[in-house]
Parts: structure tokens; C-alpha cells; sequence
């Protein structure tokens, strides 16, 4: 969908900005993308940190590629045209999330580069934090936590990701974890050592 067909609206200039909700959230907000095949591990990983960040006092959301998709984007099927949207769609609602002073984290196989770099290009600077859930197809497959793997391959479900439907791994991720062999609090660690040191890099924007 790339023509905007709401016309004669016009943009309210806010009173309350960003910037004020970090002060009184007393954390910045910014978006943990994870990305990966299906059976990865982006799921419980976004789960896992959630829960970290949210003992630590943070506002936070989690959004879940097959949780969005009884809802939000209950209308769209797995073609590339169908995954583009489901993308475009979660990275605006990602944006209003960010904008709202959430700590939002979203759990989608998101396989084509262009659609995560224009997510990219949508947040403010540093704002999108890219993680490759790195496990290989062989690994995915032999865990096929949901069988979907063994329906992709008996032909019962096409265009299946790393089967029938192409992922372009990441070239420049944030970070990139081992969830083919790490275990899951290990990566959560991980995750968590990242953000409080991104946190501390940018405090004095907080304080502004
Ligand atoms: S994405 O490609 O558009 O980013 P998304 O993350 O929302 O995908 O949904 C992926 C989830 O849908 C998988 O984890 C799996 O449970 C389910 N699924 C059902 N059909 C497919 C398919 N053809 N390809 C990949 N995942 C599928």
C-alpha cells in the first residue's frame, strides 16, 4: 500500500512531547526489533527481556508476529506483498509505541531487508536496535516447536520461510545472537547488558 488516501487531514502539533514522557517514565523509549526464521527464538527472547526490563521499573510492550496476526494484521497471508504490509503496519504502530514512551520490542520473521531498514528509517536515530536471532535452518527445522517445518516440507503450507520463501539474513545488525546454541537466559543477558549501556551512553537526554 504506498498511496496515502487520506486527504484534507491536518497534523495537530503535540504539547506533550517524547521527550517529556522519558522524564516522567525516567527511561528513554526505543525499539528492539528481532528478527529470524521461524522457531529462532524471537518469541521467547522478546518475552524474556520484557519481563527483565519491566522488574527494573520500564514501560514496556511486546509485540508477537503470530499474536499481531489474529488481529492487526488478521487479513494478511504470508506473500511477499502480504509480509511487506505486515511489516509497514507493525513499524507504524511501533513508531506510536516509541512515541508513547514504551520500551517496545516486536518479534517478526520480517525476511526482507528493505522492510526493516524502512522501519529503520521511520524511527528517530538510534531508536531501532536490529537482532538477528541467528539459527540455522537446520536447527529451526529439527526443534519445529509448532510442526510447521514438517507441513512446509510435506507441501502442506507454501511459501514458508527458508523452505519456500526467501530471508535475507542481516548485514548490519545491532547485535547478533547465537540462538541456535545459547541457551535463552543467555541471550537474554545479552540483550539486557546492550540496553543498559546504551541507556547509560544516552542518559543525559533524559535529563534535558
Ligand atoms: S513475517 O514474514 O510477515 O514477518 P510473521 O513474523 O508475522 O511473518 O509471522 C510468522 C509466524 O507465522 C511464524 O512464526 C509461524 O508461526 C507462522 N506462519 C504461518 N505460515 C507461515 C509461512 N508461510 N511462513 C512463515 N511463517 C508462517
Amino acid at each position: 500500500m504506498n498511496a496515502r488516501k487520506s486527504s484534507n487531514t491536518t497534523w495537530h502539533d503535540v504539547t506533550v512531547r517524547r521527550h517529556d514522557r522519558a522524564k516522567l517514565n525516567n527511561h528513554r523509549s526505543f525499539l528492539l526489533w528481532f528478527t529470524g526464521l521461524s522457531g529462532s527464538g524471537k518469541s521467547t527472547l522478546i518475552h524474556g527481556v520484557e519481563e527483565e526490563l519491566h522488574k527494573r521499573g520500564m514501560h514496556t510492550y511486546a509485540l508477537d508476529g503470530d499474536n499481531v496476526r489474529h488481529g492487526l494484521c488478521g487479513d494478511l497471508g504470508f506473500s511477499d506483498q502480504d509480509r511487506v504490509e505486515n511489516i509497514r503496519r507493525i513499524g507504524e504502530v511501533s513508531k506510536l509505541m516509541v512515541d508513547a514512551g514504551i520500551i517496545t520490542l516486536a518479534a517478526f520473521i520480517s525476511p526482507f531487508a528493505s522492510d526493516r531498514l524502512k522501519v529503520r528509517n521511520l524511527l528517530e536515530p538510534g531508536d531501532f536496535i536490529e537482532i538477528y536471532c541467528n539459527s540455522s535452518l537446520e536447527k529451526c527445522e529439527e526443534r519445529d516447536v509448532k510442526g510447521l517445518y514438517k507441513k512446509a516440507r510435506m507441501g502442506e503450507i507454501r511459501e514458508f520461510t527458508g523452505i519456500s520463501s526467501p530471508y535475507e539474513i542481516p548485514t548490519d545488525p545491532e547485535l547478533t545472537l547465537d540462538t541456535g546454541t545459547k541457551t535463552a537466559e543467555e541471550c537474554v543477558t545479552q540483550i539486557i547488558t546492550m540496553i543498559e549501556t546504551r541507556l547509560a551512553l544516552r542518559e543525559w537526554e533524559i535529563k534535558k
